[in-house]
């Protein structure tokens, strides 16, 4: 009766800290955390804390600093990392890959418009005024803003195109993700060879939060600061901003068509 009961056999507990195989590198209100939280309601999902910010904010840290934040997890889980303004960081890419040239990079995208209303819903706390924020004294869009900039996929994306293959990027609809998240979920489950466990049944739409919850054991929808009001924005500075975002939208769509990384259906920026 000396021998252990198999509860006190030691577990093995920790397994070698490795980076991300999956990082969901933007943008910046696009979706991001609900795509994670999504993806998370996948038993073979893991992720860390909060945003990690390496490749753009910590890279001198160092790789060590970086997988001391990874969870311990076993070789056929997929840890996902997301950091949104890996996206607009020019050396990010090249970084990424020499830490791991496997990392699949899943980016979320939503209408540049929409996208600039929402920073300014989260930068401005209720305080200023649209049209300052996106507008320079003369009255025209104001390209040195950084949520002006962010906004112009093409640029950005072609950072991330020249230095990691297509087969290992993934384009979500931002816009469609908040609307109907199976339909973005699905293919996206695809490319990371994960089994279709989040599927219909996993999501509802409630209707006080606006957005679709889900049932698990982490939140069942996403806090306050997710899916915020807008505020009404003046229609000649809509048109300003259509017009400015217009070429490089149509820039965006030729990338992703030429190279296949977008499978979803077609962005509805109705511009
Ligand atoms: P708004 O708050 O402007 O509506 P990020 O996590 O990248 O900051 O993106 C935030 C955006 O995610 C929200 O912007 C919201 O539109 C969108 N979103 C998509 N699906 C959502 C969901 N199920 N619950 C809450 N927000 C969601």
């Amino acid at each position: 009766h000396n021998s252990p009961s198999p509860l006190q056999l030691p577990l093995v507990t920790s397994w070698p800290r490795r980076p991300p195989d999956v990082v969901i590198i933007g943008v910046k209100k696009g979706g991001t955390r609900a795509l994670l939280e999504m993806l998370k309601l996948h038993p073979r999902v893991v992720s860390p804390q909060g945003e990690v910010h390496f490749y753009d904010k910590y890279f001198e840290r160092g790789t060590d600093w970086y997988l001391s934040r990874m969870p311990s997890a076993s070789p056929d889980l997929l840890i996902i990392e997301k950091t949104p303004s890996y996206f607009v960081t020019p050396d990010a890419p090249l970084r990424m890959i020499g830490v791991n040239p496997d990392t699949r990079v899943v980016l979320v995208v939503r209408d540049p418009v929409t996208r600039l209303v929402s920073d300014f819903v989260q930068l401005s706390k209720g305080e200023g005024d649209f049209e300052t924020f996106v507008l320079s004294p003369d009255g025209e869009v104001s390209i040195d803003s950084r949520p002006v900039w962010t906004g112009l996929y093409a640029s950005h994306l072609l950072k991330w195109t020249d230095v990691f293959p297509s087969k290992q990027m993934h384009v979500v609809n931002g816009d469609r993700l908040a609307l109907d998240p199976v339909a973005e979920i699905v293919p996206l489950q695809q490319f990371l060879e994960l089994k279709p466990l989040i599927n219909e049944d996993t999501f509802y739409f409630n209707s006080t939060k606006g957005f679709f919850c889900w049932h698990s054991k982490y939140d069942k929808c996403l806090g306050e600061g997710k899916g915020r009001p807008h505020p009404e924005v003046r229609n000649e500075t809509l048109v300003k901003l259509k017009e400015y975002y217009s070429e490089p939208n149509r820039a965006f769509f030729r990338i992703l068509t030429s190279l296949d990384i977008y499978k979803s259906h077609t962005f509805n920026w109705s511009y």
